[in-house]
């Protein structure tokens, strides 16, 4: 079955978490990528990698897998993903609960921490104490990455974070914007 369908399929069963009618095109996924800085070493957190677009992306880009963690909620996705690539520390578990989700890996010091999560499906609330509890684990001044197909970043900047939209995506589809968040 092709990931299309697939998705396709997850889509019917779960729409608020999935949130797309198809995985990302590989635009966006290199653009999510490409906001992750070359330089910097550490681990990288991936929230939501459904098919394991961006995470190819990202290992396109020669980053190694075993710095990766992907945490994703649906168990066919994680499966998946893990399959594909067995160096990428994959865990099937809630980004909306990292203390929990993470266990005894990395929890915090990140480089980067990439989104594909459908934000804007779940309540205000729910996402700023995401945003918040994601802020705390970067290092300073490491990115938090984030895609959405709205016209406006999914989570407004608490005081002293920044927000930019650092790609915007029209052949993807639907169109989608990468927005960049960063503690001042
Ligand atoms: C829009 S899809 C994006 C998938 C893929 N990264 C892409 O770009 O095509 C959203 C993904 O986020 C996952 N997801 C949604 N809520 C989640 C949560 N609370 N914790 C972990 N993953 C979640 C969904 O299962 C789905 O795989």
């Amino acid at each position: 079955m092709s990931d299309t369908l697939r998705f396709l399929g997850r889509l019917i069963a779960r729409p608020v978490y999935t949130g797309a009618v198809a995985p990302s095109g590989p635009g966006l996924s290199r653009a999510m990528a490409a906001q992750v800085p070359p330089n910097a070493d550490g681990p990288i957190l991936e929230l939501g990698p459904g098919t394991g677009v961006v995470t190819a992306a990202m290992l396109a880009r020669g980053i190694a897998a075993d710095r990766i963690t992907a945490v994703e909620y649906d168990r066919d996705f994680a499966a998946m993903v893990a399959t594909r690539y067995p160096d990428v520390h994959v865990i099937n578990g809630d980004a909306f609960d990292l203390e929990k989700t993470l266990g005894d890996g990395p929890k915090t010091g990140f480089a980067a921490i990439l989104s594909s999560m459908p934000l804007v499906n779940f309540p205000m609330a729910l996402r700023q104490k995401l945003l918040a509890d994601i802020l705390e684990r970067l290092r300073p001044g490491a990115p938090f990455i984030q895609f959405s197909y709205r016209l406006r970043a999914p989570v407004p900047p608490p005081a002293g974070v920044t927000v930019t939209q650092a790609a915007f995506i029209l052949l993807n589809v639907p169109p989608a914007r990468v927005w960049v968040y960063r503690r001042r």
